[in-house]
C-alpha cells in the first residue's frame, strides 16, 4: 500500500491499518502539525488535504488513503516560501494558543482551491468545523481574504 505525502510517494506499512490517518502522519511520519482533539471528527484540528478535500485525519482509517494524495501542513511551504495563507496568518498574528491553526489552515487552503474569491458566507460555511476555544474566528475570516489579495 502506497500513497503520496506532501509530494512524495510513501508506503503504509501493513500494520498500521485499522490505525488512523492522524497518528499514520503524527506517529509514523513525525508530522505532528495536524493535532487530536475531539477524536470523532467534529473540531477539525487534525485536518489534512486528501485529494484536495479538507479531511478528519482523526476518523480517516489509513488503509482508506491507498493511491491518494495527502498534503498536511508541513507540506504546504514551496521552496521556503511560506503558502500564502500561512503568510496571511502570519501577517494578521492569527493564532493565540495555536493548537487548532494547522487544521484551520489546511481547511482554508482547501476553501480557497474550490473558490479563488470567497464571500464572508462561503468562509463561514467552510469553516464551521474547525473549533478555536480562543475565539480567532474573526481574524482566521480575515486572513482568508487576505490570502485572496
Ligand atoms: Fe479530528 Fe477533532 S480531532 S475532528
Amino acid at each position: 500500500m502506497a500513497f503520496v505525502l506532501n509530494g512524495k510517494t510513501q508506503a503504509i506499512p501493513a500494520d498500521w491499518a485499522g490505525e488512523t490517518l492522524l497518528f499514520l502522519l503524527r506517529d509514523h511520519f513525525g508530522l505532528v502539525g495536524a493535532k487530536y482533539g475531539c477524536g470523532v471528527g467534529v473540531c477539525g484540528a487534525c485536518t489534512v488535504i486528501v485529494d484536495g478535500v479538507a479531511t478528519r485525519s482523526c476518523i480517516t482509517p489509513a488503509e482508506s488513503i491507498e493511491g491518494s494524495e495527502v498534503r498536511s501542513v508541513e507540506g504546504l511551504a514551496t521552496d521556503g516560501v511560506l503558502h500564502p495563507v500561512q503568510q496571511a496568518w502570519l501577517d494578521l498574528a492569527v493564532p493565540q494558543c495555536g493548537y487548532c491553526q494547522p487544521g484551520q489552515i489546511m481547511s482554508a487552503v482547501a476553501l480557497l482551491n474550490e473558490f479563488s474569491s470567497p464571500s464572508d458566507a462561503d468562509i463561514d460555511a467552510a469553516m464551521d468545523g474547525n473549533l478555536c476555544r480562543c475565539g480567532t474566528y474573526g481574524r482566521i475570516r480575515a486572513a482568508i481574504q487576505r490570502a485572496v489579495e
